[in-house]
């Protein structure tokens, strides 16, 4: 018997505003999985979800590392021959000013670490909206009050520049840019580029470039394919962490394994780095024998990754035909990664038109609202990996839901 009642545990109050919409849905998804349907899950980024496998070499380069006993802890920013590989891929991509690289366990700690290094209590960093949950979620974690700036639809959801300045204040520490983007698949120009890179230098701010996509680019209306710039590259001056990982170019979430890739004035950016360090350190080391599959993944055979562009680009341009057919949708062709951020024109909230869209016809995408959006504007957030029998009959019930539920405008 208890000697006392036990009383609530509650969490701290400074998560009230974490919220991960991707996963949120699940319990919606249950209900209807106990009812006995299958759902079509387009809610989660994950090729292994899919008719996507991960190449061979890699798989065979991280099982030999066990069996030839990596199995303790690694040095913690990284094995040397995977900092090594990850300063060569720095080198291809164009960034000259490398200062320093680490290895995470996963792109998620790569943002965890460096923005816990940088921001005090009253100051911000400046994060995309919509944007990829986990930024908020960390700033919530640390305290740090949200500043988010616009994307801006109606110019292919490039960063709003005029916001950026808005936003902008004097505890202003750092700016977040996805590219390609998610959750709407949008890639920047040169020009954006380097305008971001202009505002940096202005108010000395870093840049985190998360690029985890880089090598899933899809080609334009022309069918032609620009290849990515990064930031850092463009930008080689300005302090910035590029953030990269094996989990989508590579095809192993599950590995998780990230790295992060310092570049900048080296004076400038040498305290920072330092702190950057002193958690690598405290957290131990990243998932030690996947580390040996960085080198081979990075510098061995890519074929893999035609093969993937090749079913990316079908069911992109399968997505975006639906979407230009389809009454009440509209939606910017996706350029990047494997999302697509359809706008829909309906009379209630878009959480209420993807739980709904659920429990009637069992297909899983996720609210815009769930990423931030404009207000008076409504998205939901397609995840286009399945194959095109299983993305049309999805469409198809998309379709038929708007339909019935609203009419065709
Ligand atoms: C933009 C972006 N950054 C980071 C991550 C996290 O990646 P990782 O699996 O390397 O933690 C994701 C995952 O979907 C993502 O979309």
């Amino acid at each position: 018997m208890p000697l006392t009642q036990a009383r609530e545990i509650a969490a701290a109050k400074r998560l009230e505003n974490v919220r991960y919409a991707i996963r949120d849905l699940a319990s919606v998804a249950d209900e209807v999985i106990k009812q006995g349907h299958k759902v079509l899950p387009l809610n989660v980024g994950d090729p292994l979800n899919f008719d996507f496998q991960t190449p061979p070499h890699i798989i065979e380069a991280a099982y030999k590392a066990m069996r030839d006993g990596k199995n303790g802890y690694a040095p913690s920013p990284g094995i040397p021959e995977a900092l090594e590989a990850i300063r060569g891929e720095a080198t291809r991509k164009g960034i000259t000013t490398v200062q320093d690289v680490f290895v995470t366990s996963g792109v998620s700690e790569t943002v965890d670490l460096c923005i816990s290094a940088l921001v005090n209590p009253g100051e911000d960093i400046l994060t995309p909206k919509p944007d990829y949950p986990l930024y908020s979620a960390v700033l919530c974690k640390l305290g740090i009050a949200l500043n988010a700036y616009d994307l801006n639809e109606d110019d292919a959801w490039h960063p709003e520049l005029a916001d950026i300045e808005r936003k902008l204040t004097p505890r202003t520490r750092g700016l977040v840019l996805i590219n390609p983007n998610n959750p709407t698949g949008s890639l920047c120009s040169r020009q954006m580029l380097e305008q971001i890179a202009d505002i940096a230098r202005r108010h000395n701010l870093v840049a985190f470039a998360d690029e985890i996509y880089d090598k899933l680019i899809l080609p334009d209306s022309n069918g032609d394919v620009t290849p990515h710039l990064a930031f850092a590259a463009v930008a080689p001056d300005v302090p910035c962490i590029t953030f990269g990982g094996m989990s989508k170019n590579y095809l192993v979430p599950g590995w998780r394994i990230g790295w992060g890739i310092v570049s900048g004035d080296a004076a400038a950016i040498k305290s920072y780095t330092e702190g950057i360090h002193r958690l690598l350190r405290a957290r131990l080391c990243a998932n030690h024998p996947e580390q040996y599959a960085i080198k081979p993944a990075l510098e061995g055979p890519q074929d893999h990754l035609m093969e993937v562009q090749r079913k990316l680009r079908s069911r992109r341009d399968l997505t975006q035909k639906w979407c230009e057919a389809t009454p009440r949708v509209s939606c910017v062709a996706p350029r990047g990664a494997f999302y697509a951020f359809p706008r829909i024109d309906i009379p209630e909230s878009d959480e209420v038109f993807v739980k709904e869209l659920i429990r009637q016809k069992h297909v899983m995408v996720v609210h815009g609202s769930g990423f931030g959006q404009k207000p008076g504007t409504q998205h939901f957030r397609i995840v286009f990996l399945p194959d095109e029998k299983t993305l049309t009959s999805a469409y198809a019930g998309i379709a038929d839901f708007i339909r019935e539920r609203y009419g065709v405008a």
